[in-house]
């Protein structure tokens, strides 16, 4: 039987373009899980919790009053359906209920997915020069993006203040 671990990987192994080495491997999931601050979150094609198979999946860190958005990732066949928007709207709200002021993230640079943050309420504040390396020895630079939960959230986030 699949465990949650094996439906993470799943949408992982689908998910992320091996060009950019972004992929994490199943230990370093399991790592990540076994301390009471990183939580996770799957989701099912019909864009509810997963039961069976997931469609994508979002991996945070919390910390003191700051969460970190490890990982988000949603299928390629199930792309355009509004399951990240919604995954985002998840972990905003999953914050917030902890008692979060803030959830940021890192980007790499290059990665086209900026618009799809920015609708969720998630402005760029930083860059970090050559933070990623990728397999093939190129660097890349990360931009932070942070989300300020004391402020309305846009609608597309589903969360009202
Ligand atoms: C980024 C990702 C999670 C988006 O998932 P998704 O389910 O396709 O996103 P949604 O359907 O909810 O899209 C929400 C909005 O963001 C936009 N959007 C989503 N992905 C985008 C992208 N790569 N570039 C530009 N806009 C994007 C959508 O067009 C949509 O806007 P609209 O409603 O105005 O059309 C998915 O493409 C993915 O898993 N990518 C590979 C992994 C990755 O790069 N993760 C982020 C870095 S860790």
């Amino acid at each position: 039987m699949m465990d949650d671990i094996d439906r993470i990987m799943e949408v992982m192994d689908a998910a992320f373009d091996p060009r950019w080495g972004e992929a994490w491997t199943h230990r370093q999931v399991s790592d990540s899980l076994a301390f009471p601050h990183t939580h996770y979150r799957l989701i099912g094609p019909d864009g509810e919790p997963a039961t069976g198979r997931a469609a994508g999946f979002t991996l945070v860190r919390a910390m003191a009053d700051e969460e970190e958005l490890l990982l988000v990732a949603v299928a390629p066949a199930h792309r355009g359906a509004g399951l990240g928007r919604r995954l985002l709207g998840r972990v905003l709200a999953d914050a917030r209920g902890r008692e979060a002021s803030r959830v940021f993230l890192e980007m790499r640079a290059n990665n086209p997915a900026e618009r799809f943050y920015r609708l969720s309420g998630f402005e760029p504040i930083g860059r970090r020069p050559a933070y990623y390396h990728t397999p093939g020895g190129e660097t890349i630079d990360a931009i932070t993006f942070a989300c300020d939960l004391k402020q309305a959230l846009p609608a597309a986030t589903g969360i009202s203040r």
